[in-house]
């Protein structure tokens, strides 16, 4: 089943549930529910993590659900040697104590880069990675990152070598994927290189024969699967939110006060009701993985950001794509790439975020350019018109009272990462 398709039949679901009880008559079920109709409570039911499906299999990642994969994986993500000046790791960015992210605007290493750090939780379920969905996959995505020169600031041939010559991650290399390749011969294998716009490096790389550089590509891409498999097991824990939707189904007022204040009640009801926040912020992860334009203003000095439009072009050209000679998939399992939604209203369009992990990974949006909630809640409330495209998002009518109301429901979806431990340098 295609992931985004998983997604819109549990929204269908719950849409046909609160249809059917529209049609009985609003069952106002206040001993039992609370004050919750029917409807609502099968949109409150598709909102739990308790309708979060297992993590969807991921065909081009062979390993992706392998232990020792994940195990590398993890090691690879903590570890500073895999960049070029040997201090930047995945983690220098996705730090664990943040929810996986580095509380800047735009990521800062070896120089500033374009966007704001996502968290990294949950990902496994998103068909596309990045703001700008210009990754299929969390493996192909790892590896962006290694190549940039303002991240990692390394090159491929590089990191091949290094693992090749690491006495420890060459045993789990080669545990995991099978032999590595000889790369004695210098002549064949210069010590750096890649398809980079740094002249020297790209010249050194259109230098080898196609064939080794097909054989350098294959161990790059298994560098982004070990990583890919270590982060596809990141996943958001329950919280209180949950807490007290079990306790509405269970009947259970006393829970139901324990979990959520009178306050983060009524903000859940202007979510899922007059702030409509729930047509986008939807399913368990609290997002329908699509991409929208909500006229977020460019960061300053900045063009306004192209985001989909964009990204769609890149993900196409992508050699590490679903569909390329490093995927394990075949064409079939490819539907979300082939049949990714086009079109002129993308343009400044970006991801939607999953809002199970807004605590301590302020600021927000594409570019970081809302430093607190309440200005992400002011945003929505003025709808402003979009410098590039056009808002999606209605301007709102909400009190003080209720903007605060929608702010404190949002707090209440935060929760530890669950994080099953994969070997014992867990962090
Ligand atoms: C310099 C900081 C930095 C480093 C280092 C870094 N990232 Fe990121 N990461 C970012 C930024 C910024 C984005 C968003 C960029 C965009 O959307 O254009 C991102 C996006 C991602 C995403 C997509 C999340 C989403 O919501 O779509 C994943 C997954 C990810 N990074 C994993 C990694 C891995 C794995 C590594 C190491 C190989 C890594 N990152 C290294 C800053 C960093
Ligand atoms: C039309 C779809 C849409 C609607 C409606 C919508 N959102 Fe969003 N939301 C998005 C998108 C897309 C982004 C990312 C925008 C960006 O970065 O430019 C976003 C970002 C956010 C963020 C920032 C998350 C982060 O990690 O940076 C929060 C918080 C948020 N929305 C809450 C809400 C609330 C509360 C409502 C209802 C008042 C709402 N959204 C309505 C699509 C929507």
């Amino acid at each position: 089943m295609i992931r985004g398709e998983a997604f819109r039949i549990t929204i269908l679901l719950a849409a046909i549930g609160a249809l059917a009880a529209l049609v009985f008559g609003e069952i106002e079920s206040a001993g039992r529910h609370s004050a919750w109709t029917a409807s609502e409570l099968a949109l409150l039911r598709s909102l739990s993590i308790d309708s979060l499906p297992p993590v969807p299999p991921e065909p081009s990642n062979a390993l992706a659900d392998d232990r020792r994969a994940a195990k590398l994986g993890q090691q690879l993500f903590f570890d500073p040697r895999l960049s070029g000046n040997g201090q930047v790791a995945c983690a220098t960015c996705h730090q664990p104590g943040r929810r996986f992210t580095d509380g800047l605007p735009k990521a800062r290493a070896i120089g500033t880069a374009r966007r704001n750090t996502p968290s990294i939780v949950g990902q496994a379920y998103s068909p596309w990675l990045y703001w700008d969905g210009r990754k299929d996959s969390l493996w192909s995505q790892a590896l962006a990152p290694l190549e940039d020169p303002a991240e990692h600031g390394g090159n491929r041939m590089a990191y091949v070598r290094f693992i090749a010559t690491d006495p420890e991650y060459r045993a789990s290399y080669e545990q995991v994927f099978g032999r590595l390749p000889d790369l004695h011969d210098e002549r064949r294998f210069p010590p750096a290189a890649g398809p980079l716009p740094d002249p020297a490096l790209r010249a050194s790389w259109l230098a080898m024969n196609p064939r080794d550089r097909r054989t350098v590509n294959e161990v790059f891409a298994n560098i982004g699967k070990a990583i890919g498999a270590y982060e596809r097991r990141l996943l958001p824990g329950p919280s209180r939110f949950d807490a007290y939707v079990q306790a509405v189904v269970d009947g259970d007022q006393a829970r139901q006060r324990e979990a959520l204040a009178p306050a983060e009640v009524a903000g859940l009801r202007l979510f899922i009701g007059r702030a409509q926040c729930i047509q986008c912020h939807n399913g368990p992860l609290l997002t329908n993985n699509e991409f929208h334009n909500t006229g977020i203003i460019s960061y300053p000095g900045d063009l306004p950001d192209r985001g989909r439009y964009d990204g769609l072009r890149q993900v196409d050209e992508d050699p590490f794509n679903c569909l390329g000679p490093y995927s394990d998939a075949t064409t079939d399992d490819c539907s979300e790439l082939r049949f990714a939604r086009r079109g002129p209203e993308l343009i400044g369009a970006v991801r939607t975020p999953s809002l199970r992990n807004l605590q301590g990974t302020a600021p927000y949006m594409h570019k970081g350019q809302l430093p607190t909630l309440a200005d992400v809640i002011e945003h929505y409330v003025t709808a402003p018109e979009a410098m590039i495209g056009h808002n999606e998002a209605k301007p709102l009518g909400l009190s003080r009272t209720e903007r605060d109301q929608l702010e404190a429901f949002l707090r209440t979806l935060s929760a530890p990462v669950a994080m099953p431990a994969v070997g014992e340098s867990a962090p």
